[in-house]
């Protein structure tokens, strides 16, 4: 199996996918006792992470931690885009600071539109829409890749750790792919770990939360960071917890700052072999690492090194296409855009491929899928937010006391609800609304 970020299939065993590649299960512990967790969190949409644990205790604790996630400019926004601005408004409420990267660079290079063109969807139709959707502009900075020097020079800097055979084995390039869509990738790298730059906040915790599609992304921005590191602390073969230092620059300084971190961290026992480049802590455990890690990250920058956190992320599910197949914006009737009318939305539902049986008597007699179902999803991702409701539904379609047609109405008239209340909000916006979520 192979995770191709700008394919267009679908993937049906997240398990497997979550066994493959070493993504953890988000199981309940991570979202239990966040402030009013949200529906794509309590209901298993989002299904898997990369050390979603500190972004966690962040919340808890109150401490500062990012957002940053994007979106590719191209074409219509429609509902599978919905689910990403949704987390992120989310987040914001529980006191993240947003960054959103229009990737207006990689819809120039993997989508063949001209940067003029991605800066048009950007303004007419993603942010009126971000808005709309409920993004606040406190503490939140929407940015276009092609204007971030930043991004770009992170890019191009952090592309020093990453060789071709690494990019080839990630994404599958070859000899015929061409070098902006090469370069890419890089860009991404570049839009997750800026906002840790002293700039934008500084070394914290980041959380990118995106489709399962992006993994690759995640995996080669953890592993630059990691690259990165002028610290390691692991457990040796020999079952203890050591600090090594990972460069042969200022060692001798970096093994004096690391004593004295872990001193403050109150560690008693420490033996400092300077020729290994190592210090053993032999009262710490293996619960301790994380903690002594967070601890000296933060002062890699005074000895040249970056100071990244490894960036955490959360996946969910792709939705479903209307008709079945991946939801896409370049087959209209397999997605539900954020600017159709009623009228529009109502036929692609009614034409949507549901969980129900051949004939009325034989789901009364068999019951219907609602596992199976696209009215169902909508429902569970998009439009019924009380829990207990969800539940009478899905029980009631297993036992065969519901006919998709009345399904399919309570979704069109509470789908028609959504879009009009987006096209309200929508329609009173201003541009200098607009501006002020843009970076300046
Ligand atoms: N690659 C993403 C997409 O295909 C868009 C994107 C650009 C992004 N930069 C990002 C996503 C940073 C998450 C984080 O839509
Ligand atoms: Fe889907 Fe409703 Fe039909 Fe069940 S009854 S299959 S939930 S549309």
């Amino acid at each position: 199996m192979k995770i191709d970020p700008w394919s267009s299939t679908t993937y049906q065993d997240y398990a497997r996918l979550r066994d493959e590649f070493g993504i953890q299960e988000f199981t309940e512990e991570l979202w239990k006792d966040l402030p009013n967790p949200h529906r794509l969190l309590r209901r298993g949409v989002i299904f898997g992470h990369r050390g979603f644990q500190i972004i966690h205790d962040s919340i808890k604790t109150k401490k500062p931690w990012a957002i940053l996630t994007g979106l590719m400019p191209s074409g219509r926004m429609h509902l599978g885009h919905k689910m990403v601005i949704d987390e992120v408004v989310y987040y914001q409420s529980t006191g993240a600071d947003v960054n959103i990267a229009i990737a207006d660079i990689e819809a120039f290079a993997t989508r063949g539109h001209t940067l003029k063109e991605a800066k048009k969807f950007a303004l007419t139709e993603y942010l009126p829409n971000y808005i709309a959707l409920g993004l606040k502009p406190e503490k939140c900075r929407v940015y276009f890749q092609s204007m971030q020097q930043d991004v770009k020079d992170l890019a191009y800097i952090l592309g020093k750790k990453v060789n071709w055979s690494q990019m080839q084995a990630t994404y599958g390039f070859n000899g015929m792919s061409n070098m902006a869509h090469v370069f890419s990738p890089l860009i991404q790298t570049g839009d997750i770990l800026h906002v840790q730059l002293e700039k934008y906040g500084g070394g914290r915790p980041t959380l990118v939360p995106v489709g399962v599609d992006q993994d690759p992304h995640i995996r080669l921005s953890r592993d630059i960071v990691q690259a990165h590191r002028l610290y390691n602390v692991t457990v040796t073969k020999d079952n203890r917890i050591g600090v090594f230092v990972k460069t042969n620059k200022n060692v001798s300084e970096l093994l004096d700052n690391a004593e004295k971190i872990l001193q403050d961290l109150s560690f008693k026992k420490l033996n400092r072999i300077t020729s290994y480049k190592a210090i053993y802590i032999l009262d710490a455990e293996e619960e301790d690492i994380s903690h002594i890690d967070e601890a000296l990250i933060k002062t890699e920058t005074k000895f040249g090194g970056y100071g990244f956190f490894q960036p955490s992320a959360t996946f969910h599910r792709f939705m479903t296409g209307l008709t079945g197949e991946k939801m896409s914006s370049s087959k209209p009737e397999t997605a539900i855009f954020l600017t159709d009318t009623p009228e529009e939305a109502t036929k692609k539902i009614m034409n949507s491929k549901t969980g129900g049986g051949v004939t009325l008597a034989e789901q009364k007699k068999h019951g219907g899928k609602p596992d199976e179902c696209v009215v169902y999803e909508l429902f569970l991702y998009h439009l019924i937010e009380d829990d207990k409701e969800l539940q009478e539904i899905y029980n009631s379609c297993r036992a065969g006391e519901k006919t998709c047609g009345e399904c399919k109405k309570y979704a069109i008239e509470l789908m028609k609800e959504l879009l009009l209340d987006l096209k309200r909000k929508r329609e009173s916006m201003k541009d200098t609304r607009i501006q002020r979520y843009l970076e300046k």
